[in-house]
């Protein structure tokens, strides 16, 4: 069978290992051939393809980015943009695509899916917001960035006295802040899902202080929001600029910065921002995120090969299984309350920390 391969979106530590399993599977068990489209969707838009065989995904596997490059094209928002695309795989004699995305670039394999193209997706994202699956690949390895950056932030908010806030991804979902803000030991955890009163932020630094620590660090996702009405930034998440991609999405960024600001205005501390930003997505994929990708990467040569079209790899327990892609971009996945619960247990609470403080 021939089959087309295109990664889309954001970049995300484990494509390189998708793509490589696809062509692996589909080469050894099944006397595939693939043809590889560039840079998304943009790729089938404009006829730009390369020859995927097992020469071309030989030592990707450790490898960040994408062979296949990548971009945030949108041909649902060109004139006869997913005719071109159907055209352009006509072309190619390709029988089958395989879709590596989140839920921009599933949402497009879903309306190609529609229209009679036979795709079958994989969900990528280091936000795991994708709904439809436990986890997608990149996330692990961005957290464990993550927390590595937060346990160096330590060692210097210790040195100096200080108040550090780190900014990490994650624009409607705060999955990378929760998950390294628990395992890197931060003090307060700022996610999209629950917009935040930076009173409280610094009430509960403050009493932190008074307990008789001396530094403190705060773990902010780039889409959490000032809850305050009082505040002019109420509600919307800190952008770095209005210009949206083509999928609708602004450039957030931000957030640190203004909150490190207000924390030392507020509560006399000295403090500081880091932004992690795009070092979460680069470099080689951790041990965790190689697997599941490559897992990934077997689940879709296979269900192409079961004719299970309109459908997405998806983990659910530790079972690689199909789901329909219409499920998987539904809706966010947002932070599970039993994670919320997690943060809740290990963080400081304000009233009963109050009283300890008092009495
Ligand atoms: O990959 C998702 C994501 O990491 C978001 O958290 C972030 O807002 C966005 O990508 C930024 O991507 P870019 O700078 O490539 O547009």
């Amino acid at each position: 069978m021939k089959v087309g391969v295109l990664t889309g979106g954001g970049d995300c530590p484990g494509l390189n290992a998708v793509i490589r399993a696809i062509v692996r599977k589909g080469c050894f068990h099944y006397e595939d051939q693939f043809v590889g489209f560039l840079e998304g969707w943009r790729g089938l838009l404009e006829d730009k393809s390369m020859p995927l065989d097992l020469a071309s995904v030989g030592g990707i596997l450790p490898r960040g980015g994408t062979i296949l490059r990548t971009s945030r094209t949108n041909p649902a928002k060109k004139a006869d943009g997913l005719d071109k695309c159907a055209a352009t795989l006509q072309k190619h004699k390709v029988e089958a695509l395989i879709a590596i995305g989140g839920d921009d670039t599933l949402s497009v394999a879903q309306k190609l899916h529609a229209k009679g193209v036979k795709v079958v997706g994989v969900p990528k994202t280091i936000d795991n917001d994708l709904a439809g699956t436990d986890y997608t690949f990149g996330f692990d390895t961005a957290v464990n960035i993550a927390t590595e950056a937060i346990d160096r932030v330590h060692t210097t908010a210790e040195a100096h006295n200080r108040v550090m806030v780190v900014e990490v991804m994650g624009r409607d979902a705060g999955w990378i802040a929760m998950y390294s803000g628990i395992a890197g030991g931060a003090d307060v955890i700022l996610i999209p899902e629950q917009p935040f009163d930076i009173e409280k932020v610094a009430e509960t630094i403050r009493l932190r202080h008074a307990r008789g620590r001396y530094f403190s660090i705060v773990v902010v996702a780039e889409g959490a929001k000032f809850s305050t009405d009082l505040d002019p930034r109420h509600d919307a998440p800190v952008l770095q600029s209005m210009v949206k991609d083509e999928f609708g999405h602004a450039h957030l960024g931000g957030i640190g910065n203004i909150l490190a600001r207000e924390v030392e205005r507020l509560t006399g501390f000295e403090t500081r921002a880091v932004v992690l930003g795009h070092i979460q997505r680069g470099g080689s994929p951790s041990a965790f995120d190689r697997m599941l990708a490559t897992r990934y990467g077997l689940g879709a040569i296979d269900m192409v090969h079961r004719g299970e079209f309109g459908c997405m790899a998806a983990l659910r327990g530790n079972k690689i299984v199909s789901v329909p892609l219409a499920d998987a971009i539904a809706k966010n996945r947002t932070v599970d309350q039993e994670v919320i619960d997690v943060a809740y247990g290990i963080l400081d609470k304000l009233s009963a920390e109050k009283e300890a403080v008092e009495k």
